[in-house]
Order: C-alpha cells, then structure tokens, then sequence
C-alpha cells in the first residue's frame, strides 16, 4: 500500500520538466492493469496433450474445462477492444504440476519462461510475465525462479494454491518463499485441481473447486506458519479471493480454539485480509462490497481471467467495477493500476511512473 501511493506520488512529481525535456506523465485514472490473464504457449499445450489431458472434438480439456484458443495476436487486439492497457502474463492451472520428471518439469518451466520473456519483449509496454515454476519440485523452482527475476527481470512470479497436493503453506516450498520474501516479490496465485476430483460431482473443477482452493491455500498459509514467517511476500489471490472475505472470521475462530493452536481472532484476520484480490469473475455489487469491507481500497486489483473466462463476460465486468463497488475517481485509479504497480515495481519502471 505505501509502496503504491509513494509510485503516485513519484509519477505525480515527474511530469515537471527534466532538463527541458518532457518527463514521465502520471497515468490517467483509467488507465488499466490486467494483473489475471493466461497465455497458452504451443510448447506447453503440447506437452498437457503429451500426459494424456483430454482432447474432445480438437478442444484440449484440463481440469474438465476446455481450453480456449490463444494467440498472441489475439490476446493485444482483445486487450485493445477491453480497454486495458498492460496486462501480467502467466500461464494457468495445472501449470507444471502434471510432470512427475523434476528434470523435465525444469526444461518445461525454461522453455515456457523464455517464450513468454518472447511475447514481452514483443510487446513491451503492453505486457509483463509472471514466471512459471516448475512445481512441486522446490529445487527446480528456487533455480527457475532466480532466473526469471535476477536474468530475465520478469515483474513477478505465478504460483498455484497447489501443485499434485503441495498447497502453498507446506514447509517444503520454504525454500522459495525465501527466495520472494527477501526479493519482496509480487506474486499470482491461481487455483488448481484439489486432490479429489469427485468433490466436483462431475462438473468443471474450477466452478467451485478454484474458488475453495483459494481459500485451502490461505487457510494452509496461516496455519502452517508460513505466512507469518514471509511477511514480505506481496500475494495476490484471484477471484475476489475466492470466498474468503465471508469465510475469514469462521477460519479465524476455529483457530483461536486450543486444538487449532489458540490462534488470536484478530491476528488470524489481518492475516487473511492481507492478501491482495483481484475482481476476476468477482464483480457483483456483493461480491465487491464484501471484498471492499475485507480488505479495502489498497488491495483490490483488476483482473479478467482471459482467455478462460469469455470476453462477453469480460466486457460487462469491467464497466460495473466502479458503481457496483461504490468507488469513487481515485479509488479507480488504485484498482485501475496504482495497487498493481505496487506489487510489481518493475512494470512501473518499464510505463516510466
Ligand atoms: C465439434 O466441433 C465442431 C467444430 O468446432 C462444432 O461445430 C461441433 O458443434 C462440435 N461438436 C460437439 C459435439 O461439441
Ligand atoms: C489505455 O487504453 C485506453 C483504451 O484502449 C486508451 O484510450 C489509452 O490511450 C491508453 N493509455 C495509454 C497511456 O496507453
Ligand atoms: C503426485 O503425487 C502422487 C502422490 O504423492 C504421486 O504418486 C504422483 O506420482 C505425483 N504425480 C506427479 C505428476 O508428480
Ligand atoms: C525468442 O526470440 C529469439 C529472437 O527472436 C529467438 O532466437 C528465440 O528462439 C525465441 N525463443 C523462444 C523460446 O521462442
Ligand atoms: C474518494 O474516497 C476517498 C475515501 O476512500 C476519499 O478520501 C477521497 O477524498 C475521495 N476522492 C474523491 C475525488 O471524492
């Protein structure tokens, strides 16, 4: 949050002239960051066909819901008809977590990595990636993760709420929760296939079962520790944060009991309220209340969810965020982009803000 408003600030302050040259504008207040879309790199939508993912009728299905057609091409002139101007690139569930072969999985994440570092430097004022990990193995992805921040300077990193049963809070991804809270890294995290499918009674997994697994990562996060012991990490959950602005206080009070570990009621809140939540299929004038009451202004991020979610979808939700949240000029300016560019400090550098 401070980070976001010194970045207005600083962009405010640098309109003046430079040496007699015209310096970096402020953004306008409609300006939009798009910190949620996927792309679908041919490599690694050959490889899901490779393990044995579905194909019906020529459309791919992972996690019972197809996958959509992408290009590259397709995804600027979509964002162009959108009205957004930059968006986080990442690649979606199950994202690695289908390669048993650490080996593999690592050449998997490299090739995606630097196709999608491709697609940046195509475009490099509309879009920025989100590294891809070789999840779960930790080695790997310690390795991977490095050089995507220290070699390639993508912005940040994607990170799934779990990978083949690995939630986000197990001990054994300590190693690169290191790794992003001494980096302050800003971090995607996208739902993933939970363990057992039929909880989903047949239908898509992400119906429900992205939404909840969400809110099994935040649960984990706090009640293995782990997101007390990396603070730093700035995280942003998608979805509205899945349906943990209503279920923080419920969570929160089961832990406070002495076989929960006696957690504060209060302390288990602020915890769970201090991630970041984008409005994905999150738009309603409920859903952003309860995400406005939860977290506040300084926390809610625009995301779409394209290609997934379709762009009829899209393009009704993204013109109701202001009046069905009650948010005046400003606030739209921080859910526009102000937050984003604080999570991602590097996607400031590169709009000059
Ligand atoms: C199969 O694909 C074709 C062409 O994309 C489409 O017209 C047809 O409706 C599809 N059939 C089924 C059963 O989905
Ligand atoms: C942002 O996108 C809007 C809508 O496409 C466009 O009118 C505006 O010029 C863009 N702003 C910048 C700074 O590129
Ligand atoms: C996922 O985990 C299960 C159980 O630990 C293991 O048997 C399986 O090989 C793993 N699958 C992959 C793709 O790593
Ligand atoms: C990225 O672009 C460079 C230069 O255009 C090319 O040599 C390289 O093969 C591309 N890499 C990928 C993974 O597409
Ligand atoms: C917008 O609302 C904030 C409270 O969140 C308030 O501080 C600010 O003055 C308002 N701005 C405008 C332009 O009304």
């Amino acid at each position: 949050m401070l980070i976001s408003v010194r970045s207005i600030v600083v962009g405010l302050l640098s309109t003046c002239l430079v040496n007699g040259h015209a310096h970096h504008a402020p953004l306008d207040s409609n300006y939009r960051i798009d910190v949620h879309s996927h792309v679908i790199p041919p490599i690694w939508r050959k490889a899901l066909i490779s393990a044995g993912y579905p194909v019906k009728n020529g459309t791919l299905y992972t996690d019972d819901f197809p996958v959509p057609d992408w290009t590259l091409d397709s995804h600027i002139a979509t964002m162009d008809s959108l009205g957004v101007n930059y968006s986080t690139i990442s690649v979606s569930a199950p994202g690695l977590s289908f390669l048993s072969d650490a080996h593999e999985a690592r050449t998997l994440a490299r090739q995606v990595n630097l196709q999608m570092h491709n697609y940046t430097r195509t475009h490099p004022t509309r879009l920025g990636a989100l590294c891809l990990l070789p999840l779960p193995h930790v080695e790997e992805s310690v390795a991977e993760l490095k050089f995507c921040l220290d070699t390639l300077k993508f912005p940040g990193v994607g990170m799934f709420s779990n990978a083949n049963g690995t939630y986000l809070g197990d001990a054994s991804l300590d190693p690169v929760f290191e790794v992003l809270h001494k980096r302050q890294a800003g971090v995607f995290v996208h739902p993933a296939a939970p363990g057992c499918h039929s909880i989903a009674m047949g239908y898509p997994i992400p119906l429900t079962e992205y939404p909840f697994d969400s809110v099994r990562a935040m649960e984990n996060l706090l009640l293995s520790g782990q997101r007390a012991k990396y603070p730093d990490v700035k995280i942003i959950f998608p979805h509205g944060g899945g349906a943990m602005p209503y279920l923080a206080t419920r969570i929160a009070g089961m832990a406070s009991m002495p076989a929960m570990g006696g957690r504060s009621i209060p302390e288990s809140v602020a915890e769970l309220s201090g991630y970041y939540f984008d409005t994905a299929a999150s738009t309603s004038a409920i859903q952003l209340t309860a995400l406005k009451s939860f977290v506040g202004v300084d926390q809610i991020v625009t995301g779409t969810d394209y290609p997934y979610v379709p762009v009829t979808q899209i393009e009704a939700a993204l013109p109701v965020i202001q009046s069905n949240g009650g948010f005046n000029k400003s606030e739209m300016a921080r859910i526009n982009h102000g937050n984003a560019l604080g999570i991602f400090p590097r996607v400031a550098k590169v709009l000059g803000v």
